[in-house]
């Protein structure tokens, strides 16, 4: 007989404004996963290896300026080229685990006034929409006095200012606040709960596309 496919993984994006904690959050999260017998990886975007990333580094560290059009479409083609590695590890039946995603997208570009809401969901319709968004939420005072705050582009109070806003413009009711103002552990528990929440009770049924 033939072994019935794996239950496909889950698709966990966690978001936020910048110096809120994801980074160190969504690896923990990876970790708790495997370590308790549960298949997860680690992405992130921007992904700064590829060579579209390394042109987005540059961008953020002010090396290059481009158009506001420019930069939102080369991060949302940031997002597409790992759009095959998704899909294949979410139908191995390991679960993807994303430090940002197509709502920082949006969020920021957004932010910038030239580019409406709409406009920039455009280009990252149709992209694996996750199981659960969880937003790690700090007052934007707090996280500006966090290390090293303020050395790339956009970490500046009023700009982070509107991209809180455009972020809560995009919650749905796959969004999950977190209180990051909280100890790392704090955090750390509350995500897990989350995400056990999440996993005991998806269908998994097939992966819709994100704003269609
Ligand atoms: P990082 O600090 O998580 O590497 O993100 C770098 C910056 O890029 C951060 O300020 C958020 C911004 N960003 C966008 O403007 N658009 C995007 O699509 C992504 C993923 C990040």
């Amino acid at each position: 007989s033939v072994a019935a496919p794996p239950r496909r993984g889950a698709l966990i994006v966690i978001e936020g404004c910048d110096r809120t904690g994801k980074t160190t959050q969504a690896m923990k999260l990876v970790e708790y996963l495997n370590g308790s017998d549960r298949k997860a990886i680690f992405m992130r975007f921007p992904d700064r290896t590829t060579p579209i990333g390394c042109l987005i580094d540059s961008y953020l560290s002010r090396g290059v300026n481009l158009e506001d059009q420019v930069i939102h479409l080369l991060f949302s083609a940031n997002r597409w080229e790992s759009h095959p590695k998704i899909i294949s590890t979410l139908k191995s039946g390991a679960s993807v685990i994303i430090d940002r995603y197509a709502f920082s997208g949006v969020a920021f570009s957004a932010a910038k006034e030239s580019l409406g809401l709409q406009w920039c969901k455009g280009s990252d319709a149709g992209l694996p929409k996750p199981d659960v968004v969880l937003f790690l939420d700090l007052p934007l005072e707090q996280a500006a006095t966090r290390g090293e705050y303020g050395s790339e582009r956009y970490e500046e109070l009023k700009f982070q200012q509107r991209v809180y806003k455009n972020y809560m413009a995009l919650r749905d009711d796959t969004w999950k606040m977190i209180d990051a103002s909280k100890s790392i552990e704090e955090v750390q528990r509350s995500m897990e709960a989350e995400v056990e929440r999440v996993m005991k009770e998806s269908k998994f049924g097939p992966l819709p596309g994100l704003w269609w």
